[in-house]
């Protein structure tokens, strides 16, 4: 029985040696192999490797070049004001004003906005009270966006460093996507109806805010 303890309190101050104040320095990793993979990683690299000229494991693509089937995510916009502005002026909604679309960018509007901007893009989303609040969608300033700068600031973010603003998505949403959550979010501010299709998107909001009615009287 004194073995056991005795084994225990060793045990136990090998367990505390473990921790450390400086966490970038644990003092005893077991099997350190586990945290730290043997083969090269893309995403999660903690030595520099030596094969490549910039220590990196996942090199860009070569200058100039696009990823078979990757053609739509060729994007000449720079995350800059000037790339913004311009986005704004020459982009165009390449995916159609349709019933199914606005419902997918409705549906992946639910995953990723939602929680930000609020379900009728009032910019009153459980998280906007943490951050600076988002525009509501019916705003002047939401209301003057054309298509490609709602695009560009959902590629990219919208004054997103340091903080406070909003992050990009690109990476998170493909472009069509990206395409079908911009008519989502011009039938959340209530944009004229362009096409036929876009009558039952209309609908789609006013079911919306049946919904949250209902929710409330709950
Ligand atoms: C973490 C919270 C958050 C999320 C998630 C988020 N936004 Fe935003 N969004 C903001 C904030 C905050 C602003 C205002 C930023 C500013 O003015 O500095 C904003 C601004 C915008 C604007 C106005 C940008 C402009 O060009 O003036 C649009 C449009 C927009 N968001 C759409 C979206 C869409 C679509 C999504 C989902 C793909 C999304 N946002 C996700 C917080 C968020």
């Amino acid at each position: 029985m004194k073995l056991f303890y005795i084994l225990l309190s060793i045990g136990f101050c090998i367990f505390l040696g473990g921790c450390s104040r400086d966490l970038k320095q644990p003092f005893l990793e077991y099997a350190p192999q586990m945290y730290r993979s043997k083969p090269l990683e893309p995403y999660q690299q903690t030595e520099y490797n030596p094969y490549f000229k910039d220590g990196k494991n996942m090199q860009d693509p070569v200058a100039g070049t696009i990823a078979r089937g990757k053609s739509d995510y060729y994007y000449p916009y720079e995350p800059t004001p000037e790339g913004y502005e311009r986005a704004g002026k020459e982009l165009k909604n390449p995916i159609p004003f349709t019933k199914e679309n606005v419902e997918e960018g409705k549906r992946l509007y639910g995953i990723y906005c939602k929680h930000c901007h609020g379900t009728n893009g009032a910019g009153d989303g459980p998280v906007a009270a943490k951050i600076s609040q988002p525009p509501p969608y019916n705003s002047a300033r939401v209301k003057a966006l054309t298509d490609g700068a709602i695009y560009h600031s959902i590629t990219y973010g919208y004054n997103p460093y340091p903080a406070k603003g909003m992050g990009p998505h690109g990476s998170m949403l493909t472009p069509s996507e990206r395409w079908k959550v911009v008519h989502y979010v011009k039938t959340l501010r209530g944009d004229p109806i362009p096409s036929p299709g876009a009558a039952a998107s209309d609908s789609l909001v006013q079911k919306d805010k049946k919904d949250e009615a209902k929710k409330d009287k709950k």
